[in-house]
């Protein structure tokens, strides 16, 4: 079983921080370098979110995203981080399969991974999938609004914005025991009544900016994403640009015999 850093955050200081009003800070990564690069900048929580299957593996959606790969990526996110939450997604469709594969599922992401927390996507429906997961003393995250894994469902990639609906599926997970809910894609006013609704922190992802805290897939932030990024994203960075320039400079240095040079080669 992988050793979980006993220094990191908790779900208690995520209460706390709500309490106290500090901002939360939420980053995607999905391996080490990155892990210890997000942890090292001071963030509360790094999620290993299932865009793995479209950050990393390029796929056209998050459902392609298997409890496997999510086992594989958080195991080596969480070896990676000594301070923040690390919390990691139940990838579709392991909490529409009954409360039993939800549970079993969530305790091998815990177990295997050494994270803290899992993520679950779900409407009110999943009120008692949660209520189990966090009987069985697994700290659960809600994600309601835009929830990818229901792309198909939900017609794309869209704002969502049925008032009486987004609060119900909130004040559920809150009510079945989440540590927190993300609030994906909503109108801010909604996400702002939800926010002062819940006792537990609201994590935003184009919900505007009265949620508790913020989230962002990595690759967004730091200019790394090849498609184009949502509108709600700022980039803070331009790794596409770096990665590519210096990868073009190497190889003419290569094809000009510049490199390497008498300092890069061994006697
Ligand atoms: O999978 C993910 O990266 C997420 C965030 C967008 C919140 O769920």
């Amino acid at each position: 079983m992988p050793e979980q850093s006993a220094c990191r955050l908790t779900i208690r200081d995520l209460a706390a921080a709500k309490q106290a009003g500090r901002p939360l800070s939420m980053v995607t990564a999905y391996d080490w370098p990155t892990a210890r690069l997000v942890d090292a900048a001071g963030v509360d929580c790094v999620l290993v979110g299932d865009s793995v299957a479209m950050v990393v593996a390029g796929r056209p959606t998050t459902i392609a995203a298997t409890i496997d790969q999510m086992i594989y990526h958080g195991e080596i996110v969480a070896r990676g981080v000594s301070r923040a939450l690390v919390v990691v997604d139940l990838p579709f469709p392991l909490q529409h399969l009954g409360v039993r594969t939800a549970v079993e599922s969530a305790a091998r992401i815990l177990q295997a991974t050494g994270c803290q927390a899992i993520k679950l996507e779900g409407t009110a429906g999943q009120r008692e999938v949660i209520a189990a997961i966090v009987a069985a003393g697994i700290p659960v995250m809600g994600h309601v609004g835009l929830r990818p894994q229901a792309v198909n469902q939900l017609g794309g990639y869209r704002m969502q914005r049925d008032r009486d609906q987004l609060l119900a599926d909130a004040a559920a997970a809150a009510e079945a025991g989440a540590c927190g809910v993300v609030l994906e894609c909503i109108p801010a006013a909604v996400a702002a009544e939800i926010t002062t609704s819940l006792a537990v922190p609201t994590i935003g992802i184009g919900a505007g900016p009265d949620c508790d805290g913020q989230v962002l897939v990595l690759h967004d932030l730091i200019g790394l994403s090849l498609d184009r990024v949502p509108r709600f994203v700022r980039s803070y960075a331009d790794l596409k640009t770096t990665i590519t320039e210096a990868v073009s400079t190497w190889r003419q240095d290569v094809e000009a015999r510049r490199f390497p040079a008498a300092a890069e080669t061994p006697a």
